[in-house]
Parts: structure tokens; C-alpha cells; sequence
């Protein structure tokens, strides 16, 4: 061995491209009686784009809300970047512009025009000013392909356009990291892909993305890791290949032969 080599990495079934930004330690929380997160740790790496799948009421969601401070857990710890979620204030407000969130249902304010959209949370949290906001914004819109659709309202783009409109906006604030929790889901299927192009695009270049999603080629094609959750708990972490092809407990066996069947 060359001595001056650094020594080669150990053997790890994940890849690691950076250092963590996400740092997810026994989480736990209930809803009454219901165990909706079940002692959930995870590390999310900057740079690495995680898919979470599961059953309908597995906490996914859950789990992105929590990670968001749109929960409160039970206990445990989440920290981003270094720093545990605060619980309220300026702290909080900080963390929440940071973090960037896309849902199933677009979530865009109807009465402001899609560039009035991206430019609202830079100009009065950001404190950038409209010129520099609006630029930045044209900018982005051309990225997920709708500039031309700047001054239109929400009301008037397609499904698929409107969530490209909802990525833009959350990465007009720059963020840390995105959370996206079934973009795709409330898509006619001739949309899904163009917003998919999107995500493809975003992860190649270095966003750092917790994504549910049971969009396959999505997860195969960017993910690094996949999280299989059952019942509040994450029962499988392993790459795409991995857990698609050889899955290894009983409950990630079922699911994937009835998402694969179809
Ligand atoms: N506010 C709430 N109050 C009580 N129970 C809730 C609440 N929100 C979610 N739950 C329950 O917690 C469980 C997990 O919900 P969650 O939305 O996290 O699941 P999910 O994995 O995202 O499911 P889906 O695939 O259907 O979106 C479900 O049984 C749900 O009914
Ligand atoms: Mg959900």
C-alpha cells in the first residue's frame, strides 16, 4: 500500500457525500394511542437525496412534518445543520426558511400571480429587494421550464406546471435542504414526468431532498438511500438496488409486490 494514499473507504452501503445535515435520533410520537413514530433515527447527509416509501399510514408524513417543526414529537431529537429544531420564535422561523417544503396539493396562493408567488417569502423574510426578487425568481422559473408563465395566477397553469412553480418557490429561499412529500401524487400521469425532470435535475445538482414518493424510477434513478417505513418504524434502509431487488423483511416484500404489480 502507498502510504501517502489516503486509506480506502470502508465498506458502506450507503453513499456519503457529505457531512450531516439532517440528524434524526429516537424519535418518538404517538397520537393517542397510535405509535405514529416509533424510535426513528436516521442521517441525512448534505448533498444526498433520500426516498421514503411505505404503506398509507406508515408516518411518512409524519415524519417530513416532524422534520419540518410542523409536529411536535413525543421525544428524541432532530437536529438540521448542526442545530436542534427550536421549539418556537424567531429560532423556529429561521429553521423554516431554510428548510424548503413542496406538497401533494401545491399549496400556492391563489390570489397572487405565479411570480408574486416565488418573490413574497425573499422580499419580507429575506428582505431582498423586488428587483433583486424578481430577477432571482425569472431565474428560477426558467429552471423548472414556466417563465413564460410568470404573470399568470395559479388557478391558470396545469397541475404539473403549478408544483413546478412550487419548487421554484421553495428554492427561491435558498434552502438547506427540500422536503417533498408525494409531489407527484395529485398529478394527471401525463404531468408526472416534467415534474420528475425537475426533481432528476435538482438532485444532480447537489440538493439535499427527503422525498416520499412512490414514484420507482424516481427513487432508482436519484436516490441514494431509500427508507422502507412500516407501522411508525423505518424497517429497511438500504440503496435503490438494494431494497428493490432484494428486499429483506416481509413487510417491504408485500408492499413492493403490490406496487410492482401494477
Ligand atoms: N393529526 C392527527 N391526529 C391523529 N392521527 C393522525 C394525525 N395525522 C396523522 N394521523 C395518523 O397517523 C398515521 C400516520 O399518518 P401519516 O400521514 O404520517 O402516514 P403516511 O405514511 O404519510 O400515509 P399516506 O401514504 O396515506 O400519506 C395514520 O394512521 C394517520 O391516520
Ligand atoms: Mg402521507
Amino acid at each position: 500500500m502507498d502510504p501517502t494514499q489516503p486509506a480506502p473507504p470502508t465498506s458502506n452501503i450507503t453513499v456519503r457525500r457529505g457531512e450531516p445535515l439532517v440528524v434524526v435520533e429516537h424519535v418518538d410520537k404517538h397520537y393517542g394511542e397510535l405509535h405514529v413514530l416509533n424510535d426513528i433515527n436516521t442521517v441525512v447527509n448534505r448533498g444526498e437525496v433520500v426516498v421514503v416509501i411505505g404503506p398509507s399510514g406508515s408516518g411518512k408524513s409524519t415524519l417530513c412534518r416532524a422534520i419540518n417543526r410542523l409536529e411536535t414529537i413525543d421525544s428524541g431529537s432532530i437536529s438540521i445543520d448542526g442545530q436542534k429544531l427550536p421549539e418556537e420564535g424567531a429560532a423556529l422561523a429561521k429553521l423554516r426558511a431554510d428548510v424548503g417544503m413542496v406538497f401533494q396539493s401545491f399549496n400556492l396562493f391563489a390570489h397572487k400571480t405565479v411570480l408574486e408567488n416565488i418573490t413574497l417569502a425573499p422580499t419580507r423574510v429575506r428582505r431582498m429587494s423586488r428587483k433583486a426578487a424578481e430577477s432571482e425568481a425569472m431565474e428560477l422559473l426558467d429552471r423548472v421550464g414556466v417563465a413564460n408563465q410568470a404573470k399568470k395566477l395559479p388557478a391558470q397553469l396545469s397541475g404539473g406546471q403549478q408544483q413546478r412553480v412550487a419548487i421554484a418557490r421553495s428554492l427561491a429561499m435558498n434552502p438547506k435542504l427540500i422536503l417533498m412529500d408525494e409531489p407527484t401524487s395529485a398529478l394527471d400521469p401525463e404531468m408526472i414526468n416534467e415534474v420528475l425532470d425537475v426533481m432528476v435535475g435538482l438532485a444532480k445538482d447537489g440538493m439535499t431532498m427527503i422525498v416520499v414518493t412512490h414514484e420507482m424510477g424516481f427513487a432508482r434513478k436519484a436516490a441514494d438511500r431509500v427508507l422502507f417505513m412500516a407501522d411508525g418504524r423505518i424497517v429497511e434502509e438500504a440503496t435503490p438496488a438494494e431494497f428493490f431487488d432484494h428486499p429483506t423483511s416481509d413487510r417491504a416484500k408485500d408492499f413492493l409486490s403490490k406496487i410492482l404489480d401494477h
